[in-house]
């Protein structure tokens, strides 16, 4: 394990998630790994087809729910590619992460794990305690869960914790409560780099799908792990051999929750706090993301951006994502395609480059936004008028 401030190398732990010496966060060195795309290629798809590249022994049995392998779906006839992550088994990203943070928490013999969370950690970590035999405490903000995030987590289960406060407040407490307890319970944030390792799976199943690396990646960001993640996997693939190129990672964030993009516009080293951060992305909604210096790294390092979106952007790209390429995705991953849009239309993205756009979760979990979006309903009285109707549609 190496620090990401001082770059202090560590043992292994899966305990050790602060550096001791300057209390930065740690990632995990995958060393000189035996990985081949041949080898991979003869599994079945999903986050363990790249075994060897996860920090889980061998002898360890997997906790799964067949999370991965998930479509990548081009959008009309051009180089751009939506990354659809809600068709993992909770209908979000999480689940890459959750099945190794779960697997480890169970060996370990943990009976408890935990995690703030704006709904999606929560939903994840509920299902696969669930699997595993654990229990799972959730810690969610006062306000802003989404309906179908919140209702997974009671179907699963969980211990749900309501905190009066934002989702900053909440991973606070996390964090504190984790350093209080010590090993009485397990963390499951993404402030632990155990769940960043199945997280990372993406970049590597996006090349073992295309066959290629593309110019760009884009990535909602909200407490920032994700981005950090798919960019170690990309590093991992060019330092492994298995891709000869790295893409430019390009992380958006929503206008009113925007710590790390007005900080990039603004040409700071540091995240400009959000006291009060506010998007109908709800998921996003994060004024004080953990992973802020690992988002920035992967982001200066790629040559990439940060870039913001204002939630009508946000709800426009949600209706063209599911009305023109036949996704439902919800808003944090329609800010991702938002931003994407945007940047094409500056400039910044030439319009002949290979895009992959992440949509980190599906629509039924925010049917309040999908709510918001008009809808042709047309009563109808009599199978006469039915059949009209049908004439004057299909007529155009
Ligand atoms: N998209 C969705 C759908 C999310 O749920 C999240 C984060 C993100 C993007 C941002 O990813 O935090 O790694 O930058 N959701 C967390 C949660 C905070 O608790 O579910 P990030």
């Amino acid at each position: 394990m190496k620090c990401i401030n001082c770059n202090t190398i560590y043992e292994y732990n899966p305990f050790l998630l602060l550096c001791p010496k300057c209390r930065n966060l740690l990632e995990i060195k995958i060393e000189n790994p035996s990985v081949s795309w041949s080898t991979w290629r003869r599994r079945h798809t999903g986050v363990w087809r790249y075994r060897e590249a996860l920090p889980v022994p061998s002898s360890v049995k997997p906790i799964t729910l067949g999370e991965g392998g998930t479509p990548l779906v081009p959008v009309e006839d051009t180089r751009v590619y939506i990354k659809f992550e809600g068709s993992n088994p909770t209908g979000s990203f999480k689940d890459r992460g959750m099945t190794i943070g779960i697997t480890i928490a169970k060996n370990l013999g943990t009976q408890v794990v935990i995690a703030a969370s704006t709904g999606n950690t929560a939903s994840s970590m509920a299902a696969y305690a669930a699997r595993a035999g654990l229990r799972a405490v959730v810690v969610l903000p006062e306000k802003n869960i989404s309906e179908g995030k919140l209702l997974q987590t009671v179907l699963h289960g969980a211990y749900i914790v309501r905190i009066r406060g934002s989702f900053d407040k909440a991973m606070y407490y996390t964090l504190e409560v984790v350093e209080r307890l010590g090993k009485l319970v397990y963390p499951l944030n993404s402030f632990n780099p155990i769940r960043l390792e199945g997280q990372k799976t993406v970049a590597y199943e996006i090349v073992d799908q295309l066959g290629y690396v593309p110019d760009y990646v884009i990535v909602p960001v909200g407490n920032a792990g994700n981005i950090a993640a798919i960019w170690k996997g990309f590093k991992e693939l060019y330092e492994w051999g298995l891709a000869d190129k790295l893409p430019k990672m390009v992380g958006v964030q929503a206008e009113g929750a925007s710590p790390l993009a007005t900080a990039w516009s603004r040409g700071l080293e540091e995240p400009v706090w959000f006291e009060e951060p506010e998007t109908i992305a709800s998921a996003i909604r994060i004024g004080k993301p953990v992973n802020w210096r690992r988002a920035f790294i992967a982001v200066r390092e790629s040559r990439g951006l940060f870039t913001t979106v204002g939630d009508s952007e946000i709800l426009e790209s949600q209706k063209i994502i599911a009305r023109r390429v036949g996704l439902g995705v919800e808003p944090s991953s329609a800010a991702a395609f938002a931003g994407f849009l945007k940047l094409v239309d500056n400039r910044t993205i030439d319009r002949s480059s290979r895009v992959v756009v992440i949509a980190t979760g599906h629509a039924l979990k925010d049917p309040g936004s999908m709510k918001l979006h008009s809808a042709s309903t047309i009563e109808v009285y009599s199978l006469d008028e039915l059949a009209r109707l049908l004439v004057g549609i299909a007529g155009g």
